[in-house]
């Protein structure tokens, strides 16, 4: 990766991950759950509210994480905004897979502004560690739309 653009990604993970967007907990959301990386001890809850025609209307996380399970919550409840649930949890497949494959065709349901946006924290496939930071906020929203309180990334059905 060229410095610049390496420079431009940490620092965009800096400013959300000392700025959170987003963080707040939302009373009466439709879909809401806890993530939990025991490894580490850092957890988030997710919050998740939508019209009746599924399209997300809002959406928060609160909690204690890293820079970059931070920025990852903070830049996903940005993107999601405006996404019906299909599209979220398409989005979550996608971004899951260009942290752990690097598969360029994750990206190809994606607008260009989501994929540009997901390719800054997708750096993280190069330290495996870290694409549990990276996706614990996102594994915490689809776990909520699909019915589930709580998801962790370890042990069974861990991430
Ligand atoms: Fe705990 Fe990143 S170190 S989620």
């Amino acid at each position: 990766m060229f410095d610049e653009l390496r420079d431009l990604y940490q620092e965009v993970i800096l400013d959300h991950g000392k700025s959170p967007r987003n963080f707040r907990a939302l009373e009466h959301a439709r879909f809401h759950a806890h993530g939990h990386n025991p490894m580490c001890g850092d957890n988030l809850q997710v919050f998740v509210q939508t019209d009746a025609d599924n399209c997300i209307t809002d959406a928060s996380f609160v909690g204690k994480g890293c820079a970059i399970s931070t920025a990852s919550a903070s830049l996903m409840t940005e993107m999601l905004r405006g996404k019906t649930l299909d599209e979220a949890n398409a989005l979550f497949e996608g971004f899951h897979a260009m942290c752990t494959t690097g598969d360029a065709a994750a990206m190809a349901g994606m607008t260009e502004d989501d994929a540009d946006r997901l390719q800054v924290l997708a750096g993280v496939r190069e330290f495996p560690v870290r694409v549990k930071c990276a996706t614990l906020a996102w594994h915490t929203m689809h776990a909520a739309t699909h019915g589930k309180d709580e998801i962790s990334t370890e042990g069974e059905g861990g991430i």
